[in-house]
């Protein structure tokens, strides 16, 4: 039987390669989404065209009710949850001067408060199985801060308190929980920075690039294999050397 992978916000970026990248090594797919739009369609259209299920689930990760709701969805279908890939995330950078408790708030709603939403959801089941992997997207920012990104970096520096403990928690149920850490990456959420900006990070960067949504899929799709069965509650970095 097929293992199956739960990937939240994964219709682009990170998590649609990610999908990519565990539907190659053979698990059906769950990906959730936020909004309705043809991206959903055309990743699952990808995903299946390996030969693998694919389940589309929507649900904002910041509403409690909803986590519940399309986790649900993926056990009626399926029956498990083995893999859970916290994803989803947002930015809304500006100076602490600048940020109203709002934009605080939203970022945390969604990167932390949506990582303890879909994990309270999946890991009972994961308990009941006496399995499981759980595997939350951070950030480098997590771990060395960055001017403009209170919000984020505090969320993503919670996220991995959060592994932590969760890995102390279950690790005797045979659930491992571990995070990625992730430097900057060609995605929509680094887009938006202007072209003379990204080349001024690339230089600053050890091997001299951005890395790849693929960069980062490589490294959860080694911490959902058998082989990494004795690494939990760890955080990888995938940032060329930048935080050396
Ligand atoms: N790119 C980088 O350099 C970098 C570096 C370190 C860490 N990360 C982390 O990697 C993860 C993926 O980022 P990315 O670069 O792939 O960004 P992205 O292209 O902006 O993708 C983010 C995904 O999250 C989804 N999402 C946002 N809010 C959501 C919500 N409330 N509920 C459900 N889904 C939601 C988005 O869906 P919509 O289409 O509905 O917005 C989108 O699919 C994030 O956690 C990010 O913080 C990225």
């Amino acid at each position: 039987m097929n293992k199956v992978a739960l990937i939240t916000g994964a219709t682009r970026g990170i998590g649609k390669q990610i999908a990519l990248t565990l539907a190659k090594e053979g698990y059906n797919i769950v990906i959730n989404y936020r909004e309705e739009n043809d991206e959903v369609n055309t990743a699952k259209g990808e995903i299946e065209a390996i030969g693998v299920e694919c389940l589309t689930v929507k649900g904002d990760v910041s509403k409690f009710d909803e986590c519940e709701s399309f986790v649900k969805q993926a056990i009626e279908k399926f029956g498990q949850i083995d893999v859970l890939v916290n994803n989803a995330g947002i930015t809304k950078d500006m100076l602490l001067m600048r940020m109203n408790k709002q934009d605080f708030e939203q970022v945390i709603d969604v990167n932390l408060i949506g990582t303890f939403n879909v994990t309270k959801n999946v890991i009972s089941y994961m308990i009941k199985a006496r399995t499981g992997r759980i595997i939350n997207i951070s950030s480098i920012v997590g771990i060395n801060g960055n001017s403009g990104q209170t919000n984020y970096s505090a969320s993503k520096a919670g996220i991995i308190g959060f592994t932590k403990s969760l890995a102390k928690e279950v690790a005797s149920r045979n659930i491992l929980v571990n995070a990625v850490a992730p430097g900057f990456i060609q995605t929509n959420m680094t887009d938006v920075l202007k072209e003379e900006v990204k080349e001024e990070i690339a230089k600053n960067i050890p091997l001299k690039r951005m890395g790849t949504a693929q960069d980062v899929a490589n490294v959860v799709k080694f911490l959902a294999s058998e082989d990494s069965s004795y690494i939990t509650g760890q955080v990888l970095q995938i940032d060329g050397g930048m935080g050396i």
